[in-house]
């Protein structure tokens, strides 16, 4: 029975079946030597949402549970596999809505329990860190990487696999909050981030300088500031062209990002850089980190964008990295909505 924090050997071949639930978003995945993915499956609540104009947490655990089942069976399918051609089960615990992360753990551990199989959970961030890893093969540590979500902007270096620091976070609102309450205002509706790239996209990123709150200070980030001045200007001036001004926040965004995320890799001496996290599918945040990172020397991963939102293919690889380090959770282990990042050394 594997039920237990054992050791689980794993390799090319090893075949982990992951489970994503932790916010808005019903996933299931199967990945191969934690690399190569057979299948990945999201449903996504957005529209169930939307009427609220953001994530209701009762209503996100009600749907997880109608989803889940027919989410796991279609990424077997999809892969051409049956539950005993899967290795190891996993799923993300943390950090999340509660009642939404245990869904995923309680179907992950049942399917682990039913197919005697070890179950492992795994970080939500580093998860998003190994989108990279999923989009490139040739990719190793060390790396430094930019989460932006909807709850965390984190810079980490990446030193080895299971081996991270945290450079930097932001002070208050994540970037992608910023995005959210900016499309709020200008009437756009939920989710944001996309609502506001594709407006964006006709406006003029120069018609308004927002302020660049802390941008030569530290690694950390501030966006509550950004947020404000984007309030006042729209009070100011109400008949102002929203693609303007959405495009001239997005920028201000990017440059935040894009300029600390250079400046310490620099810092740090680590040439290359990867980005993950739902606003890193931000055409305009891809297209800087693209361009500056090759004016600066240094290589870029840019995951696709169905790997950049919450997704569970990124479980699956974050998991099988993991087992080479640590031992497995065993069917003891539980949800945690504000899990800290897990490290071999201290961040
Ligand atoms: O990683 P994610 O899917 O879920 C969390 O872990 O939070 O990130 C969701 C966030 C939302 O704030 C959403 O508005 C933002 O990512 N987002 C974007 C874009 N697509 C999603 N932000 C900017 N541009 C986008 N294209
Ligand atoms: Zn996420």
């Amino acid at each position: 029975m594997h039920n237990s924090a054992e050791f689980v050997s794993v390799g090319p071949t090893t075949r982990v079946l992951a489970i994503e639930t932790s916010c808005d978003e019903t996933a299931a995945a199967i990945v191969v030597g934690g690399r190569t993915i057979r299948s990945s499956v999201v449903a996504t609540q957005a529209d169930m949402h939307a009427q609220f104009g953001g994530v209701v947490p009762e209503v996100a655990s009600r749907a997880h549970v109608e989803l889940i089942n027919g989410v796991v069976t279609q990424a077997l399918s999809d892969a051409g596999m049956a539950l005993a051609d899967v290795d190891v089960v996993a799923a993300c615990h943390g950090p999340g809505l509660a009642g939404a992360l245990l869904v995923g753990v309680s179907a992950a551990k049942a399917l682990a329990l039913v197919a005697d199989r070890p179950y492992i959970g795994v970080h939500h961030h580093e998860a998003h860190m190994y989108a990279a890893f999923l989009e490139d093969a040739t990719l190793e540590p060390p790396c430094v990487t930019l989460i932006v979500s909807g709850g965390h902007t984190l810079l980490i270096a990446m030193d080895d696999y299971g081996k991270y620091r945290v450079l930097g976070r932001t002070v208050d609102d994540a970037a992608g909050e910023a995005f959210d309450k900016v499309a709020r205002l200008l009437g756009l509706g939920y989710p944001g981030g996309p609502l506001i790239d594709r407006l964006a996209a006709s406006g003029d990123p120069k018609a308004v300088h927002f302020t660049r709150p802390m941008i030569n200070d530290g690694n950390d980030f501030s966006f509550s500031g950004l947020k404000t001045a984007v309030v006042l200007h729209r009070r100011k001036f109400p008949d102002f062209d929203p693609a303007d001004t959405a495009a001239s926040f997005q920028e201000a965004v990017v440059d935040l990002l894009v300029t600390k995320l250079l400046r310490v890799a620099k810092a740090e001496g680590i040439d290359t850089v990867v980005i993950g996290g739902g606003v890193a599918a931000n055409s305009s945040l891809r297209a800087r980190v693209a361009n500056d990172s090759a004016l600066a020397g240094l290589r870029c991963v840019i995951p696709d964008r169905t790997l950049c939102t919450d997704n569970a293919a990124m479980v699956a690889a974050a998991a099988w990295h993991r087992l080479r380090v640590e031992p497995a959770t065993g069917l003891g282990g539980g949800a945690t909505p504000n899990l800290a990042l897990p490290t071999l050394v201290s961040g």
